[in-house]
């Protein structure tokens, strides 16, 4: 049994698969063709953290493949009561097929998934987003080619996705030019990535931006990060995504944001709402990558 925690939990070879997967599930969604490869299946999705995105893409994506979903909360569940988690895994992975956990820190998603019988997938911590960076790639994909060799510029804070970043380029082979301010800087030891090969640091934001083929960014304050709001406000105001960073980019380099945004703080709204983004492919991929995802880890490769 396999779980998604972290991005490097599959190989390349893997990810070369998902993609193709979630071509042909996307191409049947467009067209109204059924994709029903988990009939009778239960997916459980525990958030404790807000979501619009994960939570959409998760359901409706399971609902498409003939399943259905049981939606959780720390609020209106026992986890927001103390039960262990050790013992909630073993409960709802009783009762359910699938687990999709939104949480805090990462070492809860592990704990988790050590106690659970079916597979557990990450869809989000403080320390990982895979299942977004997975979108993220496939939409490179679809609009550019193959990711490999080519240059990602990361500018803002060293979060979940800056990891996720970092952890994608060691194992497909692209570099990250990382930008952030100072205080706010990636940890190589929580990506766990092999060496600086397949990152390099900037200070300077616009620098990291020359030559991109693709420039991403993220919210200032990520959740559960809120009591520093105020003072990331003032340590990021350089690190806005411009049209003066994106000029310095490749002529065809692509603008991704996980979403949600707030245009005006780490992006500019004629560079968010412009012709080189492409956030709303990126937001609606996540379900058909998703499905990928979930029909893999529950029925191997098919096909
Ligand atoms: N990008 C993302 O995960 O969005 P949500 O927080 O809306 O799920
Ligand atoms: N880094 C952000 C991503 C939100 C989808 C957060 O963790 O809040």
């Amino acid at each position: 049994m396999k779980h998604y925690l972290q991005f490097k939990d599959f190989s390349a070879e893997e990810y070369g698969y998902l993609f193709a997967r979630a071509a042909l599930i996307k191409h049947k969604f467009k067209t109204y063709e059924k994709h029903h490869t988990l009939l009778d299946r239960t997916l459980a999705m525990i958030f404790e953290k807000a979501s619009t995105r994960t939570r959409v893409s998760f359901e409706a994506g399971m609902y498409q493949m003939g399943g259905s979903v049981v939606h959780l909360t720390t609020g209106d569940s026992q986890l927001g009561r103390s039960e262990p988690i050790e013992d909630s895994a073993k409960v709802i992975s009783r009762m359910t097929d699938i687990v999709m956990i939104r949480t805090f820190e990462q070492t809860k998603i592990e704990r988790f998934a050590a106690h659970s019988r079916v597979p557990v997938i990450n869809g989000l911590t403080n320390e990982f987003h895979p299942c977004q960076v997975l979108a993220d790639i496939f939409t490179y994909i679809e609009h550019r080619g193959s990711i490999a060799g080519k240059t990602v510029a990361w500018v803002g804070d060293g979060n979940n996705m800056a990891n996720t970043w970092l952890q994608a380029a060691d194992l497909l082979g692209f570099t990250v030019h990382v930008s952030t301010p100072g205080g706010y800087e990636v940890d190589q030891s929580i990506a766990g990535v092999r060496g600086q090969h397949s990152y390099r640091v900037f200070a300077n934001p616009l620098q990291a931006c020359e030559g991109a083929d693709l420039v991403t960014t993220d919210v200032w304050t990520s959740m559960g990060y809120e009591a520093e709001n105020a003072t990331r406000m003032q340590a990021f105001a350089s690190w806005r995504v411009t049209n003066v960073m994106m000029a310095a980019a490749a002529t065809d380099a692509l603008f991704m944001h996980c979403l949600p945004a707030h245009r005006g703080e780490e992006v500019d709204a004629d560079v968010i709402d412009g012709p080189q983004s492409v956030v709303w492919d990126e937001a609606e991929n996540r379900m058909h990558v998703q499905k990928a995802l979930m029909e893999y880890l529950l029925l191997g490769k098919l096909e």
